[in-house]
């Protein structure tokens, strides 16, 4: 084909494609691909249209700005457009938008922008007529949209009439309808309890709603909205800036969001961007993104618009949280205490901020229900801090011949029988001590920096000190030849006496910290602290009954079960005797001590940056105490700890009358019990 043809077949194929995909999302409610996948073909075509402008068509869908109207509902024509903003994805692309800003405006000092958080929603346009809400419209193209008045009558955020007593003749606000994230899960639990179809997040939960023939059932969802400029304002007067404007919506009534404020300069923005970066994950609404804006109205003016987003604005979007990839292949690991667990080897992907090459397929009853099969086409999801996974299966996309992935019969580490007991979703290795898949992980998590935290003694170390039969037992690492150790890999006479080094300062350690190392199934950091503190000492440990160890707070049936268990094999009860013999040993009574201290049996919360420890020191230091670590301030915290820099917690501790400890008085109540170093 001749490269003009070849063009025009490209452009031809990212039409029909966008097309196919606004179909799916704007009239089925139903998209098939993550929204970057979307954005990049779009952006594909725009810049291919760009280039060769000969490629366009009247058709083309880079010719619109948002949905088309629907039919149902009403057309309502937008006196004055409903825009569309500009992205920025990097930090460089919003430099250059301050930039090309100033150049414009011909500015030396720096702009003010009122920085907000970009609702992940529907766009709506609210008509006040005299202070009464009269019309409610969707932007549909920008100029024409749906009049979707008798479903946003039902948002209970919408303020029906404005709260003035002589409100202006005309007032259209823009603003988004959302859907809490609670509102989104209480909305699918309902689908799901009624058989129905599952919305993909909450703006499509949205976007469905609002656009609901029925307003019975778009009332039966729990919308809200969130107010962020104007549209027609007949001869109103204007603020002379856009955040004395939002105060203005404030004050009739309208909501706006509390974390609106206005910033200077460039260097302002990339601030407020990276303090909503931390924030994002512990809102109660999905944003994706925060826009800035001109704040200064007549520099609005000066700068304008271009066809179909203005100038004055543009939003930094987040990294994407869902994106395509493929997979090349399903990995079985071997966990600590054998469970095998199925994991998608992916093409590396750069998603909500990290790379991934991994995803977690959990357990053979997710891999069947999700059918991954190597070659598959799929969303990987990663939000906030969430370890990755596979949202969906592009099934359009799997290419033919793909095969089915099954349970392997053998383990994959040391043949032994694979087993998964009916009705249970984990299946295991049954070859336990002989198998070295097992004897590493355990060998790693003892070693780890929670645990016994011995520096370099990684993974790979690990590898070769099991695959040499130099370990295999934890005891074994505390009487390592010295000699043996020069003939392993990478290891000369100074790394293996820095190794040394690491495994006897292990020894002193502390009785909760021993008692994780252990690897008990079921007891975490957490746990494991709380039965240190319990019973101070381990022989005490040893000998409790069932019953004895839930009156532990914390411990249910279940652990209890594993923990006695655990010790009542003679084989763990040997290594932790010849542990002793070795020398790992921990102050006898801090447990006890821990029972008075003030912080027993307390809930605290832990916000901003501690000048004289990291965070898991705190966290440690207060679990040693007796007390509990949380990660939310709720009614039932005993205290929030705050130090530099302080998040929202902050201010919902003091909503909720939390009492606060700065640093200094966090640090006098571990000093009360002398146990600080
Ligand atoms: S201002 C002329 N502010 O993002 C400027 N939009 O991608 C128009 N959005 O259609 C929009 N939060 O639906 C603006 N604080 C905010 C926003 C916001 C969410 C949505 C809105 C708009 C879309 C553009």
């Amino acid at each position: 084909m001749d490269p003009e043809a070849s063009l025009h077949a490209r452009a031809a194929r990212l039409r029909a494609e966008i097309e196919a995909h606004n179909h799916r999302y704007y009239v089925l409610d139903q998209p098939s691909i993550p929204d970057a996948e979307y954005d990049r073909l779009m952006r594909e075509l725009v810049d291919l249209e760009r280039e060769h402008p000969q490629l366009q068509t009247a058709d083309s869908p880079t010719q619109r700005v948002g949905g088309e109207p629907a039919a149902g509902f009403e057309q309502v024509h937008h006196r004055v457009a409903m825009l569309s903003l500009d992205n920025a994805y990097t930090d460089e692309e919003l430099i250059a938008f301050d930039q090309r800003n100033r150049q414009r405006l011909g500015m030396e000092g720096e702009i003010s922008y009122s920085a907000e958080p970009k609702l992940d929603g529907v766009a709506i346009s609210l008509r006040y007529e005299r202070g009464m809400l009269v019309q409610a419209s969707t932007r549909g193209d920008g100029t024409t949209g749906e009049d979707v008045t008798r479903n946003v009558r039902t948002i209970r955020a919408v303020p029906l009439r404005l709260r003035s007593a002589a409100p202006p003749v005309l007032l259209e606000v823009r603003g988004e309808v959302y859907l809490p994230k609670k509102g989104f899960e209480t909305l699918n639990a309902r689908a799901v309890a009624q058989g129905e179809r599952l919305f993909a997040n909450p703006r499509n939960a949205a976007a469905g709603s609002i656009r609901q023939l029925d307003p019975q059932l778009a009332a039966a969802r729990p919308l809200a909205f969130y107010a962020y400029g104007f549209g027609e304002t007949g001869d109103m007067v204007m603020s002379p800036t856009h955040s004395a404007g939002l105060a203005l919506l404030r004050s009739l009534g309208l909501p706006v969001s509390g974390l609106c404020e206005v910033v200077e300069g460039v260097d302002g923005c990339l601030r407020y961007y990276a303090r909503m970066v931390d924030k994002r994950a512990g809102l109660p609404y999905e944003i994706d993104g925060v826009v800035f804006k001109v704040d200064d109205e007549a520099l609005r003016k000066e700068l304008g618009a271009v066809s179909r987003a203005p100038r004055w604005a543009i939003a930094r979007k987040f990294p994407a949280e869902e994106v395509l990839s493929i997979v090349e292949g399903v990995d079985f690991q071997v966990g600590r205490t054998g469970a095998i667990t199925p994991v998608a080897r992916l093409k590396p992907v750069f998603v909500g901020g990290v790379t991934v090459s991994n995803a977690t397929l959990h357990n053979f009853d997710e891999l069947e229900r999700k059918d991954v099969r190597p070659g598959d086409t799929v969303v990987v999801r990663r939000a906030g801090d969430v370890i990755p996974e596979i949202a969906a299966v592009l099934l359009e996309r799997r290419p033919k011949g793909s095969r089915v992935v099954h349970m392997p019969q053998q383990c994959p580490a040391c043949g032994s029988d694979v087993i998964k007991p009916e009705g249970q979703a984990i299946a295991r290795c049954t070859g336990g001590l002989v198998c070295s898949a097992q004897r590493r992980q355990g060998l790693a998590h003892f070693a780890s920096r929670r645990a016994m935290d011995i520096d370099g003694l990684g993974e790979k170390l690990i590898e070769q000190l099991v695959a040499s039969g130099l370990v295999e037992s934890p005891a074994d690492l505390y009487r390592l030849p010295p000699g043996r150790l020069l003939d392993l890999e990478r290891m000369g006479e100074k790394s293996v006496a820095g190794l040394l080094a690491a495994i006897a300062g292990s020894r002193q350690t502390s009785l909760a910290r021993f008692l994780f190392a252990l690897g008990i199934p079921g007891v975490g950091e957490a746990t494991a602290a709380a039965l240190a503190a319990h019973f101070g000492q381990l022989e005490r440990l040893e000998q409790a009954t069932e019953a004895g160890l839930q009156e532990v707070p914390d411990v249910g049936p279940a652990i209890a079960a594993a923990v006695h268990a655990f010790f009542a094999q003679e084989h763990n009860r040997e290594v932790i005797a010849e542990l002793r013999r070795l020398g790992v040993s921990w102050p006898e009574d801090a447990g006890v001590r821990s029972q008075a201290s003030p912080l027993a049996g307390k809930t605290l919360v832990l916000t901003g940056t501690l000048a004289h420890m990291t965070r898991e020191e705190a966290e440690a230091r207060i679990r040693e105490l007796g007390g509990k670590v949380s990660g939310s301030v709720s009614g039932r915290s005993s205290y929030l700890v705050c130090g530099e820099n302080p998040g929202s917690k902050l201010a919902r501790a003091q909503a909720l009358g939390v009492p606060v400890l700065g640093e200094a008085e966090f640090l006098a109540y571990l000093d009360e019990d002398g146990l600080k170093t």
